[in-house]
Formats: structure tokens, C-alpha cells, sequence
């Protein structure tokens, strides 16, 4: 077990990973993002978590254009996303979370609260992530440095990264995500959850802490590509900020 005074962030890191999601006392000066991957997180760095309060989007509604349009954007934040942040706020009201802590500490005990705390929570954690996982499309957009090593290491090429990635988006039956994460055992992994679910909760089927979140709820595309969930999932790649998803990579 690490101590408050946890001088090697590395071999503290790996000491947590290898026990779970429990360890988290004495990172007060590591990564607000590695801090989010525990049960306990220290809340001494004020808004280095998750909090239950919708976040401005980085962007405008227009900004993704032509990947995904103007309206599209503009319901699933203000209407869809806003919706989840009311709800889990009415749920932590009802059951008694302490607001102020941060929201992943609910999410790795979801299996104790209700369905609301569990649909409402996840859908508020996996928007905030999402919204970030974006920016302008960009032509060649591609991860570069340890995170396009790491994913070479994992999945051979990022060609064949983007293939299995997508195809667990595509092959998703119904409403839920598609992830990119890392397992405790610290390898990159794909999978895929239904609903509101997401890597975080102790009832995923696949755990660990996510890095990269594709939304694939039909309210997230629907407008423009109708049934074509596949063209969605394909011009999406266009979008993905690799700088966030390197910086939650680094804190790995
Ligand atoms: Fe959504």
C-alpha cells in the first residue's frame, strides 16, 4: 500500500493500477485525471475531478461540421447531456452523495445506487469526456508520441487500432459507447458498453480508466446519418482531439 508521502509517481502509479481502483491517498501533486481513476480521490486540488455541474462545451455547436452538424450538437448538449447532469443532481439529492466530492467515486460503487444514479451518472461523466475527445475536424488526424507507441504495441498498427475501435461502436446493439482504455494491468484496451455505462463502474463488464469515448446513442447522430450509424463512426475520426487523449494517457 502507498504511503502519504509516495515519492516515485511511476512505481506509485503502477502500484495502484495493480491493486485496483482503491488507491489514491497522496496524489495530491499527480495528474487530476489519474486521481479520477480511483475510488478515493483526493479532492485537495478544488475541480480536478468530475464534478455533477454541466461544463461550457469548448466549442461551438457549428464547430464539428461537416462530421456532425450544427443541431445535432446543440440538442445533445443543451437537451440530452443537460438532462443527465439535472438527474444525477436529483439522485445525489435523494441519496444522499455529497455533491462536492468527485463523481467517480459514485461511479466505482454504482452496483449501491439506483438505476437513475447509474443511467444519470454515466451519462453526465461520459458527455463531459466526450465533448473534450473532440475538436475541429482536422485533416491526418492521428495520435502521435508514447500514446501512438503504446497503440502500435497493443493493436499492431493504428489502422487496425481504428478498425476494431470502430467496429465495437458499430457492432454495439442499441444505445451505448465505445471505449479505448487502459485495464488495471495497465494495456490498452477496446470494448464497448451498453446504455450509460462506462469502464468506471464496478457492474462494466470491462473496467479500467477510459481514454477515448465514441457516444453511439442514435440521438448522437441521427439527423444526419439516419440509420448509417457506420458513416457517423467513420467521419468521426476526423474530430478526435489526440492532444486530450494523450494528456489522460500521460497521466498513466
Ligand atoms: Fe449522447
Amino acid at each position: 500500500m502507498a504511503t502519504k508521502k509516495a515519492t516515485n509517481r511511476r512505481e506509485f502509479i503502477s502500484t495502484s493500477l495493480k491493486g485496483g481502483l482503491a488507491i489514491t491517498v497522496g496524489l495530491g501533486a499527480a495528474s487530476p485525471l489519474l486521481q479520477s481513476f480511483s475510488t478515493q480521490p483526493n479532492i485537495a486540488s478544488p475541480g480536478s475531478n468530475t464534478g455533477f455541474d454541466q461544463q461550457p462545451l469548448p466549442y461551438k455547436y457549428d464547430a464539428l461540421e461537416n462530421v456532425i452538424d450544427s443541431m445535432t450538437m446543440e440538442i445533445h448538449y443543451s437537451k440530452h447531456a443537460a438532462a443527465y447532469s439535472k438527474n444525477v443532481k436529483e439522485a445525489a439529492l435523494a441519496e444522499k452523495v455529497d455533491t462536492n466530492r468527485p463523481l467517480e467515486e459514485v461511479l466505482a460503487k454504482i452496483s449501491s445506487y439506483s438505476a437513475k444514479m447509474r443511467n444519470n451518472g454515466g451519462g453526465h461523466y461520459n458527455h463531459e469526456m466526450f465533448w473534450q475527445c473532440m475538436q475541429p475536424k482536422k485533416e491526418n488526424n492521428a495520435p502521435a508520441g508514447t500514446l501512438l507507441k503504446a497503440i502500435v504495441k497493443d493493436f499492431t498498427s493504428f489502422e487496425y487500432f481504428k478498425k476494431q475501435f470502430g467496429d465495437a461502436g458499430k457492432t454495439r446493439f442499441g444505445s451505448g459507447w465505445a471505449w479505448l482504455y487502459i485495464s488495471k494491468n495497465k494495456k490498452l484496451m477496446i470494448g464497448s458498453t451498453p446504455n450509460q455505462d462506462n469502464p468506471l463502474m464496478d457492474t462494466s463488464d470491462i473496467k479500467g480508466f477510459p481514454l477515448l469515448g465514441l457516444d453511439v446513442w442514435e440521438h448522437a447522430y441521427y439527423l444526419k446519418y439516419q440509420n448509417k450509424r457506420a458513416d457517423y463512426v467513420d467521419n468521426w475520426w476526423n474530430l478526435v482531439n489526440w492532444d486530450y487523449v494523450a494528456s489522460r494517457f500521460d497521466t498513466i
